[in-house]
Parts: structure tokens; C-alpha cells; sequence
């Protein structure tokens, strides 16, 4: 797998996570491109990963057995129809990270048939803890599944997905998902501040127990449903935290705020699609 040239057409942060994961695990710098129109972008590129650098997306994607198209959504449909006809006619697997833009769109914007790789990302990728769902429309190959999953698994966990209207209730999930969590954060340091620990003590303790929480939940067995039970003594202190939280019926507040986030995915995929 390799052997294969992966071209990126958009040098930006998205782009810069995943290649800088696809060498950290040792795909050879010599198959790795990248199109950017900012010269800046470029040099540091090329400077920073040893990978070539063109300015001019055709160029770039010449011979290249995957297109990574990592550039904001609105501007996906400007750089794919030039490319569509070199990309159906090489066979290239064309993968796309930018939120929200459906396959039938990208497919339609290239042209016709190709092999199209839909992924939604999150920003923990950018310190290769990412988790990334992937939509393969019929025309990918198994190996160009594998080739796509590889590149997306060099900066997190990845899980594919059969059908692509799941994709607005994964946006909800994971996509907009570090914001939830991070507002968590933020309250608990807040809250820790009120009962009277110094900021920074109360932000290091709050951020490790978030760290810690996550990591337990992931090597154990047992649902956090099921560790969370396990914490909470009878009319403990954490019981008398949860009480309270239950009280103001935290769950169905994230149910709602998490219908609200896949409402809007749904909404800015129709609008993008318009183009
Ligand atoms: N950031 C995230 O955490 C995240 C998470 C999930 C998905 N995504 C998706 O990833 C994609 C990229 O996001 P990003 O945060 O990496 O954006 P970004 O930093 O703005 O990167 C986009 C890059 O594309 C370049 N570009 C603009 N027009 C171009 C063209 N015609 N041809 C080639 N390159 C062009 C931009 O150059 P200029 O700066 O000079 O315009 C910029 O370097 C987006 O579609 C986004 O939805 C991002």
C-alpha cells in the first residue's frame, strides 16, 4: 500500500494532520503531494515534510492513485470539476474531509462515475487521537477502501459507514463533539473556582479527570453506564453531583442538543449541494 501516490489538493490544517501522520507511521515522503495556491504554504510543506509541492492541482494530481480533497467545503466544487475528467480517466480513488458535502454532490462535480470516499473528521486528528467516519460510494475498490482507511487511521480510530445519512448524526457525535466536551471542561474548572481551588489547579485537575475518564472507558470492558454506577456510593458526593445533574435533566438537554447538531448537518449538506 505504499507504493501508492496520495495527492492532498489544499495545504492547510486538515491536510497537514494527515500527512504529518502518514509519515510519523512511515509512508515514504516521495509518494506524498500536495497542491496549495499560498507559496507560503508550500515551502513550509515541503520544508517540514520533505514532500513536493506543486501550486498547480492538475500537476499534483497527475499519475496519483488518491485525491485527498482538503479544502473547505465551498470550495470543493472549484477545484474538483477541473480535475474530474484526469481522475475518472487515471481511476483515482477520490477522498474527501470536508464536512458536510455529500458524495452525490462531489460525484456530480467530477464528472460521473468515480470512486468517491466521504469522511467527516474531528479536530482531535491534529494530535492523532482523531475518530473519523468514512462513507465509500459503489465505485471504490476494496483496496482503495484500504488505501482510504490507512491515510484516516494514521491520525485516529476510523469507522465506516453503509449508509451516508448517517453522516449528519456522526457530525453531531464526534464531528461536533470536542466542543461538548470541552464546554464540560470549562464548567467544572469554573465550578472548581467557585468552591475555592486556585484557576490553574482546578483547570490541570478538571483536564486530567476528563483524560483519565476517557481512558478507562476505553480500555475497560464495562459500559460507562456501568463505570459511572460503579463510582457512585448511596448517598456518596458523587451521587449528590449526579442527583443534582439528573435533576435538571441533563440527558434530555443532550438529546436536544445533539438533534439540533444533526438538523443542522442535514441543512448545510443541502445547502452546499446547491452549488
Ligand atoms: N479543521 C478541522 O478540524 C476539520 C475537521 C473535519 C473536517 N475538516 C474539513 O477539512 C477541510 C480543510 O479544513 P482546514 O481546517 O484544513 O482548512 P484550511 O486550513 O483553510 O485549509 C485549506 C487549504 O486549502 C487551500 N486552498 C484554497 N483554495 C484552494 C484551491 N483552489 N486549490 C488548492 N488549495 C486551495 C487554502 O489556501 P489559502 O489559505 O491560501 O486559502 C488552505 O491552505 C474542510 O473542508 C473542513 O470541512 C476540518
Amino acid at each position: 500500500m505504499n507504493d501508492r501516490t496520495i495527492t492532498f489538493i489544499g495545504g492547510g490544517n486538515m491536510a497537514r494532520s494527515l500527512i504529518g501522520g502518514l509519515v510519523a507511521d512511515g509512508y515514504p515522503a516521495d509518494r506524498i503531494r500536495v497542491a496549495d495556491p499560498s507559496e507560503k504554504h508550500r515551502d513550509e510543506l515541503t520544508g517540514r515534510f520533505g514532500i513536493r509541492a506543486y501550486a498547480s492541482n492538475e500537476e499534483a494530481a497527475d499519475g496519483a492513485e488518491a485525491i485527498v480533497l482538503a479544502v473547505k467545503p465551498q470550495v470543493v466544487k472549484t477545484v474538483a470539476e477541473p480535475l474530474g475528467e484526469r481522475i475518472r480517466a487515471q481511476g483515482s480513488v477520490v477522498i474527501s474531509i470536508a464536512a458536510g458535502l455529500r458524495e452525490p454532490d462531489i460525484r456530480r462535480w467530477l464528472g460521473g462515475d468515480a470512486a468517491v470516499v466521504r469522511t467527516m473528521p474531528n479536530t482531535p486528528s491534529m494530535v492523532q487521537t482523531g475518530a473519523t467516519a468514512l462513507y465509500a460510494n459503489a465505485n471504490v475498490t476494496a483496496e482503495q477502501r484500504n488505501l482510504a482507511e490507512s491515510l484516516l487511521r494514521a491520525v485516529g480510530v476510523t469507522e465506516w459507514l453503509d449508509d451516508e445519512a448517517l453522516m449528519d448524526a456522526v457530525t453531531a457525535v464526534s464531528g461536533s463533539g470536542p466542543a461538548y466536551f470541552f464546554l464540560l471542561m470549562e464548567m467544572i474548572e469554573d465550578a472548581g473556582v467557585d468552591l475555592g481551588l486556585p484557576r490553574e489547579k482546578a483547570r490541570l485537575l478538571t483536564l486530567e479527570t476528563a483524560l483519565g475518564a476517557a481512558r478507562m472507558a476505553l480500555e475497560s470492558d464495562e459500559t460507562p453506564a456501568r463505570l459511572r454506577e460503579r463510582v457512585t456510593s448511596p448517598n456518596g458526593t458523587t451521587d449528590a453531583a449526579l442527583s443534582t445533574l439528573e435533576d435538571g435533566d441533563v440527558r434530555a438537554l443532550y438529546g436536544r442538543a445533539l438533534k439540533a447538531a444533526a438538523k443542522r448537518a442535514q441543512e448545510i449538506g443541502d445547502m452546499l449541494g446547491e452549488q
